[in-house]
């Protein structure tokens, strides 16, 4: 009986380990034949350790469970789907997975990630398999048609970026993969990568026959040992399958593939510093122009793409692009996966089409605050993103809808707070990560985000008339640095802090005033 506990980093920290050897050790007691499965996570953060075991009519959840609950759980018969407190019932037919349209995480937590023939027996590699039979600009333009965007959080065409590689002319292009997700709220390419890491790897073997590149990396978040251990064990897998190296199954087209360890710098999650760190220089921004898909690493074309981007390519070549762009909104095509994460009562990834309102996700899937008290502010996209209010939650999903309100949808992160948040703490917090993740090659960022905190400071310790003066110099002071900033963090940083000003002004005023 194959019983599947998940080894996804985030099931681990809830006690996943202590679970399976327990189950183990139990099995083995009372002399059970069970084959134990580590796979990814479901993504029902909130009931893991999930624990499934295969029975005769299909896979039924337990959840969450902890090792002294595994004993109960062979005493109730579970192996053969038994009743029990835990018990969850049919893991398909749970609500909060069966409503979601999981095309990139289709397989996350299904198969055994470091099976190749289990991500084959789930229609693994039936993109590339087509796309070794079709021209580059074929791929590309398929990508292109898909609508798919840049899903690290820029929302560029894929298409339109791989072309301008693609017509680069350079004896060797570069595919790098973006998995230093930094952002606040975020670990959908962690669980990628942790559950389905072929995926990553098919999508990235496409990517360089679209564009003529011959070796890839993948950059990843240092603070990813699991990732990294489950990502090794994928390439050789992939590499002795043919699927990676000098002749991609017997196409004659090369493309070998290597993991490179991230520095642990929220900086080098930005193309150009990433790129520098992965030459093994400080990662520090550079100019744009030269974009790198024309002079990227080490001065050649180069795609880089973020994990879920990459993993979103299988698909559209194996389903077509009819068939992705079908999912979605305006410009806005296919599914996101979203991470719900802060203060909200079940939360996990819900990946669906975009277009589905913010309250949907908070209410319907995350079941409001976890504390049960008023939302107050949500924080999309990060870090960087703006805090958007309680009576803002019908937007749709939508990147333009999102920037509409003055929001950013980024990498699809959500962060929930109730009313006991300070809001200009918030704002601080995000002068402060400006601050420390500063790469210092600019002023309005380098020296703005620590004068920044200096005038956050002043004003929440100054009368009402001192407070009045330092928002002024604090509204002037982040427009210098969305005008000046060469990248993005410098550029964001100013979002959360004019929101929480915009929208929560009363946090600002001191205790004193407050209670004058
Ligand atoms: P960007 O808008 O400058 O560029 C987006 C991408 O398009 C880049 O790869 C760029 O090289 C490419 N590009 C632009 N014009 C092109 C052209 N004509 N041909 C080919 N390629 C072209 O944005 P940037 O600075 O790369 O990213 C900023 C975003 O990153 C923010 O909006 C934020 O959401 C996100 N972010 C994500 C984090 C994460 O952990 N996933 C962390 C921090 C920020
Ligand atoms: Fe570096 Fe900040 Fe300037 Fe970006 S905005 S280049 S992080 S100093």
């Amino acid at each position: 009986i194959t019983v599947y506990v998940p080894g996804d980093a985030g099931a681990l920290s809830l006690g996943a380990d202590a679970t399976a050897e327990v189950l183990a050790a139990e099995a083995a007691r009372r002399g059970a034949d069970v084959r134990i499965v580590r796979n990814g996570s479901r993504g029902l953060y909130w009931l893991e350790p999930m624990v499934e075991v295969a029975t005769e009519a299909g896979r039924v959840a337990y959840g969450p469970v902890q090792a002294d609950d595994v004993a109960g759980l062979f005493d109730a018969d579970f192996l053969s789907g038994g009743v029990h407190a835990l018990a969850l019932g049919p893991t398909e037919e749970l609500d909060w997975l069966k409503s979601q349209q999981r095309l990139t995480f289709a397989r996350v937590g299904v198969i055994d990630p470091r099976s190749l023939d289990d991500y084959r027996a789930h229609g693994g590699f039936k993109g590339l398999e087509k796309a070794l039979a079709m021209k580059p600009a074929d791929i590309v333009q398929a990508v292109a048609d898909s609508g798919l965007r840049g899903r690290g959080g820029a929302a560029f065409p894929t298409g339109i970026k791989w072309k301008t590689c693609l017509q680069a002319q350079a004896t060797q292009k570069y595919i790098v993969c973006n998995a230093d997700e930094g952002d606040s709220g975020t670990y959908s390419d962690r669980m990628l990568m942790e559950g389905d890491p072929f995926q990553l790897i098919e999508g990235m073997v496409i990517a360089g026959l679209a564009v003529g590149a011959t070796q890839g990396y993948i950059y990843l978040r240092a603070e990813y040992p699991h990732a990294q251990r489950i990502l090794e064990v994928a390439l050789s897998a992939a590499t002795a399958d043919g699927w990676l190296g000098d002749d991609v199954r017997g196409s004659g087209k090369a493309f070998h593939l290597e993991v490179r360890m991230a520095a642990g710098a929220y900086i080098c999650g930005e193309e150009t510093s990433l790129l520098d760190s992965l030459e093994g220089k400080r990662g520090q921004v550079r100019f744009k122009p030269p974009l790198p898909a024309i002079e990227g690493l080490f001065g050649k074309p180069t795609v880089i793409n973020n994990v879920i981007t990459l993993a979103s390519v299988p698909v559209v070549l194996a389903e077509g692009a009819d068939f992705y762009k079908d999912y979605g909104m305006g410009r806005s095509r296919g599914t996101l996966p979203i991470q719900l994460a802060g203060n909200v009562k079940r939360p996990g990834l819900v990946e669906r089409a975009f277009g589905l309102s913010l309250r949907e996700l908070i209410e319907g899937y995350g079941g409001g605050t976890a504390s049960g008290r008023p939302l107050r502010a949500v924080q999309i996209g990060g870090p960087l993103g703006a805090y958007l209010t309680a009576d803002q939650l019908d937007v749709e999903l939508d990147y333009e809808a999102i920037a509409g309100i003055g929001g950013m949808l980024g990498h699809g992160g959500i962060v929930v707070f109730d009313d006991t948040v300070d809001m200009a703490a918030q704002a601080r917090y995000a002068m402060e990560f400006c601050a420390i993740e500063s790469c210092g090659k600019c002023t309005p960022c380098r020296i703005g985000s620590t004068r920044g905190v200096e005038v956050i400071d002043r004003m929440l310790a100054g009368n009402a008339a001192e407070r009045q003066r330092n928002e002024a110099l604090l509204r002037d002071l982040c427009q210098t640095m969305i005008d000046g900033s060469l990248c993005a963090l410098g550029g964001l940083a100013p979002y959360p802090v004019l929101s929480a000003l915009d929208h929560f002004s009363e946090d600002f005023a001191k205790v004193a005033d407050k209670a004058a």
